[in-house]
């Protein structure tokens, strides 16, 4: 009976700190972690490797098979900088599915309602025991609505872009902060405003806002949730 699984839906844009907060929390409590946000990208990646079109009128049709038809698998490493390892048709793929362009492809091919239904049941197989800690924009709303604790996390587009920003240039990647921002702004708007599955905290989730908080002060708000709800 997958229902009596616990499930745990970490929500939020890009950079809101979901990612850190999702991989935490599947460590601690040792539940399987979806990164549901990985899908859209390895759609994305799959799509652009078939030569197609993501941007003005996709082909829903070819999209939608790409999402039903995905062969990828997930592993966890013990790398906190890259806690999950992902194939896609066998070959390692995580440093081309983490790039901002790849974002970017993800949020175009997410907002076309075929991949959302091609990715809906692998997305809902995540769900094993002991306990799933799921990862996205639709966590709480579209994929598991019956959720036991549901997490929204938010955050100043300029506090995310800065963010992001520090995390590049601590890898040596140039990037102009301007740019940063106006790109995240856009997939916001991308992602908050189209008609399938928008971006939305659900109404009975938790709704945190780190713009001035540091990531210590998440986990514990995170944490004394979690507890009160699971124990
Ligand atoms: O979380 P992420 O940055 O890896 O997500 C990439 C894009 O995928 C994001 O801009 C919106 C889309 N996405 C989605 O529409 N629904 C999800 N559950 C997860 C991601």
């Amino acid at each position: 009976m997958t229902d009596q699984i616990p499930v745990i839906a970490v929500d939020g844009p890009s950079g809101s700190g979901k990612g850190v907060v999702a991989s935490y929390l599947s460590t601690q409590y040792e539940y399987h972690l979806l990164d549901s946000g990985a899908l859209y990208r390895l759609v994305g990646l799959a799509a652009r490797r078939q030569g197609l079109v993501l941007e003005n009128r996709p082909d829903q049709e070819a999209l939608g098979d790409i999402a039903q038809h995905l062969d990828v698998t997930f592993a966890p490493t013990n790398d906190p900088e890259n806690p999950l390892a992902m194939t896609l048709n066998g070959e390692r793929v995580e440093s081309e599915v983490r790039t901002d362009e790849a974002g970017v492809d993800a949020s175009l091919v997410a907002a076309v309602p075929s991949v959302r239904d091609g990715l809906f049941e692998l997305q809902q197989s995540f769900r094993q025991s002991p306990g799933l800690v799921a990862d996205g924009r639709d966590m709480g709303t579209v994929i598991f609505p019956e959720a036991d604790v549901k997490i929204f996390l938010t955050a100043s587009a300029e506090a995310r872009a800065e963010r992001r920003y520090n995390q590049l240039k601590h890898k040596d990647i140039g990037v102009s902060l301007h740019d940063l921002f106006q790109s995240i702004h856009a997939r916001d708007e991308r992602d908050r405003t189209r008609e399938v599955s928008p971006l939305r905290p659900a109404d009975d989730a938790f709704v945190i806002d780190s713009t001035d908080m540091d990531i210590e002060e998440v986990l514990n708000q995170v944490q004394a949730i979690v507890t009160e709800r699971l124990g």
